[in-house]
C-alpha cells in the first residue's frame, strides 16, 4: 500500500507554479507514494470564536489531513514568509487545543520562486511551525526551486532531466523518512 501524502500548495492562483510543480511531481512519484492535493481555498480565516463547532470545509479539511499518512508542503515565498493561506490552513488544523490535525505526521518542503531566491525564507519560517506542531520533518535533500518557471515544460513535464533526477531522489527520501517516522 502506498503511503497517502496530503499536498498542500501555498497558493491560490489558476496558474499558480506551485500547483504546475506539483501536477508534475505527481508524474514523478514513486509507486510507494501517492499525492493528493487537499485544497485550502475555501477555508474562512482562522477566528478562535468557531473553534468549537467550525466551518464544514474546516471538518472536511482536518479529516483529510487526519486520513493521510504524511503532509508535503509546496509553496511560494510572500515577503520573505509563508503565504497567508497556508498559515492560516495550518492554524485550523492545528485546533483545538489538544486535537491538532498535525501531530506526528511526518512531512516534507518544497518552495520555489521565479526569482533566484527559491524560497528559502518561506521554507524556513514553515518549518519552525513544524517544528511547534510535531511534524518529523525530512532534512535532506532540502527542495528550494528556483526560477521554476525555466523547469517546467507545460506539458506535465520537466524541461531539463537534471530537475527531474532532482525531485525524483526528493521524493524517494521522503518515502523512506515516512517508513521510518510510522515504524
Ligand atoms: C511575491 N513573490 C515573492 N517572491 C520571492 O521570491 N520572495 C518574496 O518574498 C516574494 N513576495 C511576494 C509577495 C506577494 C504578495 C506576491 C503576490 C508575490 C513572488 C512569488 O513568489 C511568485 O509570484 C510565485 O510565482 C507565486 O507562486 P505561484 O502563485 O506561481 O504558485
Amino acid at each position: 500500500m502506498p503511503h497517502n501524502v496530503a499536498v498542500l500548495i501555498g497558493s491560490l492562483r489558476k496558474e499558480s507554479l506551485t500547483r504546475h510543480l506539483v501536477e508534475a511531481l505527481k508524474g514523478i512519484a514513486p509507486a510507494g507514494l501517492k499525492l493528493t492535493i487537499v485544497e485550502i481555498g475555501d477555508l474562512p480565516l482562522f477566528n478562535s470564536d468557531f473553534e468549537a463547532s467550525p466551518p464544514a470545509s474546516v471538518t472536511a479539511f482536518k479529516q483529510a489531513i487526519e486520513g493521510s499518512d504524511a503532509v508535503l508542503f509546496a509553496t511560494p515565498e510572500y515577503n520573505r514568509s509563508v503565504p497567508g493561506v497556508l498559515k492560516n490552513a495550518i492554524d485550523w488544523g492545528s485546533r483545538p487545543y489538544g486535537k491538532s490535525s498535525w501531530n506526528g505526521k511526518p512531512a516534507a518542503v518544497i518552495s520555489i520562486s521565479q526569482g533566484v531566491l527559491s524560497g528559502f525564507g518561506a521554507n524556513h519560517h514553515l518549518r519552525q511551525s513544524l517544528v511547534f506542531l510535531n511534524m518529523p520533518t525530512l532534512q535532506q535533500p532540502e527542495a528550494y526551486v528556483a526560477q521554476v518557471q525555466t523547469l517546467l515544460d507545460g506539458k506535465g513535464g520537466f524541461v531539463k532531466p537534471e530537475t527531474k533526477g532532482f525531485l525524483e531522489g526528493f521524493l524517494k527520501a521522503f518515502e523512506s523518512w515516512i517508513g521510518k517516522v510510522k515504524g
